[in-house]
């Protein structure tokens, strides 16, 4: 496996664990920080023994405390562009990932660091964790898809508010919006409880998990028809050997042995 300055990496079986690992800079996304996550995204795509991922932060403090605000001095209109679509990119290859990959948020989610959490196909909190979107008190708004996230999971007039006060709220409030969908009490809780949902999702069957990513984005791209998309990947899991196996178990009464083919 690859190694990185800035990302640490553990596999534990199937699941593969991804640190964030800035901790002295509250695991700021710096350049180099978005580039090591474009390549451990893609190695997630690529490696067949890879079936799940958790993100999480190092340290107790903060999953991300959002983009690196020392490097914002270098931008200009142009390169600002770049930079805003270049994050959304690394964020959408997360979003339609084929593998289910899980926010273990582990303190403060903040900006970037926010963005990244709803980039991820599920949210796991721990009590003391922080959400926000401040990026107008610096001038700017969220630019790697937070506008458009946060709005598909909590609605337009709580992300209008959230985005526009600039307001932090804990762990319990995003669950009750449906910022989060599981808090922890403590933080040795957190882990445990992310692999126990990955370890129930990676007993599935792979297309068929695969399929349900692709449809449930399909809900928020303009360009494409959902139910097409609905009917297309459930035909696709149909000439799978997977189906063939579960309605087969099912039959003979025993936990199905998904192949992923
Ligand atoms: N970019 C770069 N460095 C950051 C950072 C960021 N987004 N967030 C925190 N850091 C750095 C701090 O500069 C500090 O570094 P230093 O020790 O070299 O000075 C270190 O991380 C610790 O942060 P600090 O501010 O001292 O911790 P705190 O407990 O007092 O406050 C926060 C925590 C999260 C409230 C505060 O760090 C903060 O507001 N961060 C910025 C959040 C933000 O605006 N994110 C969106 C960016 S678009």
């Amino acid at each position: 496996m690859a190694t990185f300055e800035n990302i640490s990496l553990t596999r534990k079986g199937a699941v593969l664990l991804v640190t964030l690992n800035r901790p002295s800079k509250l695991n700021a996304l710096n350049m180099r920080t978005l580039e090591e996550m474009r390549q451990v995204i893609q190695q997630v795509y690529d490696e067949d023994a890879i079936r799940g991922v958790i993100l999480t932060g190092a340290g107790e403090k903060a999953f991300v405390a959002g983009a690196d605000i020392s490097e914002f001095s270098e931008l200009t209109e142009v390169s600002s562009r770049k930079f805003a679509e270049n994050g959304q990119e690394i964020f959408t290859m997360i979003e339609n990932c084929p593998k289910p990959i899980v926010a273990a948020v582990n303190g403060f989610a903040l900006g970037g660091g926010c963005e990244l959490a709803m980039a991820c196909h599920l949210r796991i909190a721990v009590q003391t964790a922080q959400f926000g979107q401040p990026e107008v008190n610096l001038g700017i708004i969220p630019g790697f898809g937070g506008t458009q996230r946060l709005t598909q999971l909590v609605g337009k007039g709580k992300a209008l508010e959230l985005m526009m006060t600039a307001d932090m709220i804990g762990a319990d409030e995003a669950k009750s919006l449906g910022l989060v969908n599981h808090v922890v009490a403590t933080q040795t809780e957190l882990l445990p409880k992310a692999e126990a949902i990955l370890q129930k999702i990676t007993s599935k069957a792979p297309i068929a998990i695969e399929m349900i990513i692709n449809c449930v984005n399909a809900v928020y791209n303009k360009d494409e028809n959902g139910y097409q998309t609905e009917a297309n990947s459930f035909s696709i899991c149909c000439k799978s050997e997977d189906f063939k196996e579960g309605v087969k178990a099912f039959t003979e009464k025993r936990k199905a042995a998904f192949q992923g083919k």
